[in-house]
C-alpha cells in the first residue's frame, strides 16, 4: 500500500516547499529504525543503500524487507538506490523491487552520462513504476565507491541541465551545487544556492516537473539546510550523519556493558541513536505529518 517511487513523493515535496529525508541505511536494524520514526513523525521516507550494502545484504533481501516494511505503513516509502556506476546493477535492483535508481555516471564525459543515464531511465520506466535520478556536475568527497577530489568536482551548468533532462528522460536531478560527501572540512562550506534556484527555476518554476536533490547533508548547518529546502531541494540526503551514529551508539553501549553479551541490546542502543538522528532531520526538513 505504502510504496511508491521516488518521483511521486517528490512532486508533492517541490511544490509545497519542504523536503522527504533520503536515508542511507547500512543495515536492517537501521531500515527499521528510520520506517519507525519516520511512521512516528507521520512523514513520507526514502530509504536509501549504497552499492556496498545493496550487494552485501543483497538486493532482493533489501527488497523483500522494504516491501514488508512499507505494506504495512501508513506512509508513503521509496526504496532508493543510491549512487551506482553500474548500469547492470541498476537493472538488478530495479527487478529486485527498489522503486527509485541512481545511476551516477557524473565522473564520465557529458554524452556517455547522457548515455548511461537513458538506458537505466528507459529500462527503469519499461520494466515498472521506478524512478530515476542522475547527476550533472560532480559531487566532491567519499560515498560508498565513488571517490570525488575537490580538483574533480565541478558544479552543474543549469543549462547543460535542461540539456541532460530532455536527453535522459530522467525524473529526479542532482545538481552539483557545492555540498560534499562525508563531514565538511570548513564550518561554512561554499555553496551556489543562485545555482540552485537558477535550477529550480528552469524546470519547477511552473510547477513541479523535475524534483531536485541535494547530496551531502551531513554537517551542513541548520539554516544553510533550510536555506537549501527553501530554494527546490525537495530529496535530501544523509548518510555519514548516520554512520557515526550507528558506530559512537555501538560503541558506547559495548564500552558500558563489556561483560554483557547480549546483541539485541546492542540493536536496540544503535536502533534509538538512528531514530534520534531521523527525527532531528524530520525537523529540519519540514516533512513531518506531510505523509
Ligand atoms: P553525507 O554522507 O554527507 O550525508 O551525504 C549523503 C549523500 O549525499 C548520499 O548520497
Amino acid at each position: 500500500m505504502a510504496i511508491v517511487n521516488a518521483r511521486e513523493l517528490l512532486f508533492k515535496a517541490t511544490e509545497e516547499k519542504y523536503a522527504v529525508g533520503a536515508f542511507n541505511i547500512t543495515n536492517i536494524i537501521e531500515m527499521e529504525a528510520v520506517v519507525e520514526e519516520a511512521i512516528e513523525r507521520k512523514a513520507p521516507l526514502i530509504i536509501q543503500a549504497s552499492v556496498s550494502p545493496s550487494k552485501s545484504i543483497r538486493p532482493e533481501v533489501i527488497a523483500a524487507v522494504y516491501r514488508t516494511l512499507a505494506e504495512s505503513a501508513p506512509i508513503p516509502i521509496c526504496m532508493h538506490l543510491d549512487h551506482c556506476t553500474d548500469v547492470d546493477f541498476c537493472r538488478t535492483c530495479a527487478d529486485a523491487g527498489y522503486t527509485n535508481i541512481m545511476i551516477d555516471a557524473s565522473k564520465q564525459v557529458y554524452e556517455e552520462n547522457v548515455r548511461q543515464t537513458r538506458e537505466v531511465t528507459e529500462y527503469c520506466h519499461r520494466v515498472g513504476n521506478i524512478s530515476v535520478e542522475g547527476e550533472l556536475g560532480t559531487v566532491a568527497g567519499v560515498e560508498d565507491q565513488i571517490k570525488v577530489s575537490e580538483d574533480e568536482a565541478a558544479l552543474c551548468d543549469p543549462e547543460a541541465a535542461v540539456r541532460f533532462v530532455e536527453e535522459t528522460g530522467v525524473d529526479i536531478l542532482a545538481p552539483a551545487i557545492g555540498t560534499a560527501h562525508g563531514i565538511y572540512k570548513t564550518a561554512n562550506p561554499k555553496l551556489d544556492f543562485d545555482r540552485l534556484k537558477r535550477i529550480f527555476d528552469l524546470f519547477n518554476a511552473k510547477g513541479p516537473r523535475v524534483p531536485l536533490v541535494i547530496h551531502g547533508g551531513t554537517g551542513l548547518s541548520p539554516e544553510v539546510v533550510k536555506k537549501l529546502v527553501a530554494l527546490g531541494g525537495s530529496k535530501f540526503n544523509v548518510s555519514t550523519d548516520l554512520k557515526h551514529a550507528l558506530i559512537d551508539a555501538t560503541f558506547d553501549y559495548i564500552s558500558a556493558n563489556r561483560a554483557q553479551y547480549n546483541p539485541g541490546k546492542v540493536d536496540k542502543a544503535v536502533k534509538e541513536a538512528i531514530k534520534k538522528r531521523i527525527n532531528y532531520w524530520i525537523d529540519l526538513l519540514g516533512c513531518a505529518g506531510k505523509a
